[in-house]
């Protein structure tokens, strides 16, 4: 890739940015249900919303109604390209139907429209987090096969209206995260699946059941997006996190090796043609029951992804045997003593982009692009309107640093570096608003109050010279 083809830009996600939750046909969607910093939704009454509580994504910035101001805030900093997701409810309200919604369609056709004007290229995930709550209802999500099959119709129906259009797509964002270790897990089954962990029966079964088949979807997206238009490239989203050891026992390095890799299974079911020898056998010896039936066994040598989107942000310190007194992490686990952390004890670590694109790119091959990156903070609006976000600025270069240095100097093949929130929207993790990672400011609080305008923080102005320099030079 040339110089100045490399994407620079951001990323969003559809239930964090969109609101318009029932407007034009959406459906519910498992987002919907979300109320701030909680994920309290249990299965039997998953439909229904309590007027009484707030949902942060209802409104979220009302990007459905804003999208060309704000677009044309990212193409002034220089924006090369945009990755955005599709809500599912938009498209197939229930999930389950056969004719989509042909409002939600000509949104999304719009929102294209005016990243191409622009000259952005749109980077378009399928799935991030956005399921219709009718399938987790009916159908029980991702454990029943007959939901591989509406993802499939849902995937078709979006290569087809934007075919000639978008080149980029994606089919999961952070399917990794479906398999938990913690009582602590809920949010991450919830916002994969629209199940809670601690509800779960048969644990294990059940999540290697979603696993399966949401790898599978993926490698049979990946046909029929090439089917319908060879000049798709297909990628699937990682958040992946590496984990360090804490010192040099060997035990440690071992426990190191294997909760980096964990998640890694995923990847090479759609990257290397087959599901895995290594991860049948051990759901084997757990007593999993799961079979690659001859059909799937093609799927998955048919459907080998074209690159590979890199979340990162941030690392971790691997389950350690020994005796050394360490501060818990929010999610469990050990903190790095090395490492600063952010207000919500995510660690920063510069290096460890470096460490996994060099991980990633030498097991699989492919391309890489960053497709999220970046640091939640708590931003001051000065009286004079100004935002002053040096913290940002100084997170965002540090990783840019390192990502140079592993195409400089170790030769990865990263085409692309998309920033997380390039405007405030609400997090994912606790549905904040205060948790902010924007280069724009959205005047919206938690409280709910706000304008919901749009202003540019000090790190818009920084981020536009990066680009331009960068692509000049
Ligand atoms: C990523 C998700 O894992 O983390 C995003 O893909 C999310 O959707 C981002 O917003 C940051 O997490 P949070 O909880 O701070 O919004």
């Amino acid at each position: 890739m040339k110089k100045n083809e490399f994407l620079w830009g951001g990323s969003i996600a559809a239930h964090q940015c969109e609101g318009a939750w029932d407007q034009e046909g959406k459906g519910i969607g498992i987002m919907d249900l979300v109320t701030q910093g909680t994920y309290e939704i249990p299965r039997e009454i998953c439909q229904t919303i309590d007027p009484e509580k707030y949902y942060p994504s209802h409104e979220g910035i009302d990007f459905y109604h804003r999208y060309p101001e704000d677009i044309a805030l990212f193409a002034e900093m220089g924006f090369k390209a945009l990755r955005i997701s599709i809500d599912w409810s938009r498209i197939f309200p229930k999930g389950d139907e056969q004719t989509p919604n042909q409002l939600g369609i000509e949104f999304y056709q719009k929102v294209i429209d005016e990243l191409l004007k622009h000259d952005i290229e749109p980077i378009v995930t399928l799935y991030h987090f956005e399921m219709p709550v009718h399938l987790v209802r009916e159908y029980g999500s991702w454990v029943n096969p007959k939901v591989v099959d509406f993802y499939l119709n849902y995937c078709q129906t979006m290569f087809e209206a934007l075919k000639g259009k978008v080149r980029y797509w994606v089919t999961f964002n952070e399917m990794n995260h479906i398999d938990p270790q913690t009582e602590a897990s809920d949010i991450f089954t919830y916002i994969i699946a629209g199940l809670k962990y601690t509800e779960m029966e048969n644990k294990q079964q059940t999540l290697a059941t979603i696993s399966y088949n949401m790898t599978l979807a993926s490698v049979k997206a990946v046909k029929i997006a090439r089917m319908i238009d060879p000049e798709n490239q297909v990628g699937c989203v990682f958040g992946l996190t590496p984990a360090y050891p804490l010192n040099c026992d060997p035990q440690n390095v071992m426990n190191s090796f294997k909760e980096t890799d964990r998640e890694c299974y995923q990847i090479d079911a759609m990257c290397m043609g087959r599901f895995p020898e290594y991860k049948l056998k051990e759901y084997q010896a757990q007593g999993i029951e799961l079979t690659v039936s001859d059909e799937d066994a093609l799927a998955f040598a048919q459907g080998k992804l074209d690159f590979i989107g890199l979340n990162y942000y941030s690392s971790s310190v691997a389950h350690y045997e020994g005796d050394e007194e360490n501060e818990e992490t929010l999610f469990g686990g050990t903190q790095n003593p090395y490492l600063e952390k952010s207000k919500w004890g995510w660690s920063i670590d510069p290096t460890g982009l470096r460490y996994l694109l060099n991980y990633i790119y030498r097991r699989y091959g492919l391309p890489i692009i960053i497709t999220e990156n970046g640091l939640g903070a708590i931003d001051q609006v000065e009286e004079d309107g100004t935002i002053q976000d040096d913290y940002r600025i100084e997170y965002v270069k540090k990783h840019i640093e390192q990502m140079e240095k592993a195409i400089v100097e170790d030769y990865v093949d990263c085409f692309g570096y998309l920033m997380w929130g390039p405007i405030d929207l609400v997090s994912a993790t606790t549905g904040e608003m205060k948790k902010r990672y924007g280069f724009i400011y959205v005047d919206k609080n938690d409280d709910q109050t706000g304008s919901l305008a749009r202003s540019k923080k000090e790190s818009f102005r920084w981020y536009q010279n990066v680009i331009s320099d960068k692509f000049n030079n």
